[in-house]
């Protein structure tokens, strides 16, 4: 399966995207988590990225199509993917489309996750993720046994930069301005299952099972 996440800062797309990669047997693809790992060893792509991220707005297009398409000619994503954060502007959903096509491969569906802007605010603020396997929890909706500490691999916990209030503000209206369009976008080209984010993890995941699936079978 060739899998496309697509929803607004905060829906869950980190958190489903691992289940999700985990049930269909694909690796996950997160542009962000790629993005975060080159910023914390300050190689040349991290340190490009590193403004745009801080202040909550869009890595240049060249820049991040370039990386993906680097990423999906590696011989684990030849039988599938599941792209998180990818595309996120209509020049990267069509810059996709021309790699794919020249994989000699398709998409088979693109999973929107909707939630509220207020939902995603409260997710948002209280998000933890491990420095050691990059889990990631939350203080009041998915906390680990220890305060601070990952119960998956004993990691310590830290909260995103990009996660100060006046930065998810801005990179809420990125998402309105830039990435919402991908919406019709993939509606037009019929590979659009939405479902709705709402809800706890395991019902969401299966909710997304149960769209993909379809989407597979049709
Ligand atoms: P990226 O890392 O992709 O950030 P994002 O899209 O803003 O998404 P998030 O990671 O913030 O949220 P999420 O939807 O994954 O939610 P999560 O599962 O963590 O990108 C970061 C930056 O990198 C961008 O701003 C940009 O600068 C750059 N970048 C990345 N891709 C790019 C691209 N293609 N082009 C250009 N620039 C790019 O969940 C959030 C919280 O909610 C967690 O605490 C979680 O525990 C909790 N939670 C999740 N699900 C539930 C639930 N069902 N119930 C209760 N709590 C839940």
């Amino acid at each position: 399966m060739r899998l496309v996440l697509v929803g607004p800062p905060g829906a869950g797309k980190g958190t489903q995207a691992k289940f999700l990669a985990y049930h269909f047997k694909i690796p996950h693809i997160s542009t962000g988590d790629i993005f975060r790992a080159n910023v914390a060893v300050k190689s040349s792509l991290g340190v490009k990225a590193k403004n745009f991220m801080d202040a909550g707005d869009l890595v240049p297009d060249a820049v991040t199509i370039a990386m993906v398409r680097d990423r999906l000619a590696h011989h684990n994503a030849k039988r599938g993917y599941l792209l998180d954060g990818f595309p996120r502007t209509v020049p990267q959903a069509e810059a996709l489309t021309n790699t794919v096509t020249d994989l000699g491969t398709q998409l088979d569906a693109v999973l929107e996750l909707r939630l509220d802007d207020e939902e995603v605010v409260r997710r948002l603020s209280g998000r933890r993720t491990c420095h050691g396997c990059g889990r990631v929890w939350h203080t009041e909706l998915d906390k680990p046994e220890v305060e601070g500490i990952c119960d998956a691999c004993g990691g310590e916990l830290f909260q995103r930069d990009d996660d100060e209030p006046e930065t998810v503000r801005r990179r809420l209206e990125v998402y309105r301005e830039q990435t919402a369009p991908l919406v019709d976008y993939y509606a037009d080209a019929h590979l659009l299952r939405t479902i709705d984010a709402y809800g706890s993890v395991d019902s969401v995941t299966a909710r997304g099972i149960d769209a993909l699936e379809q989407a597979a079978a049709t």
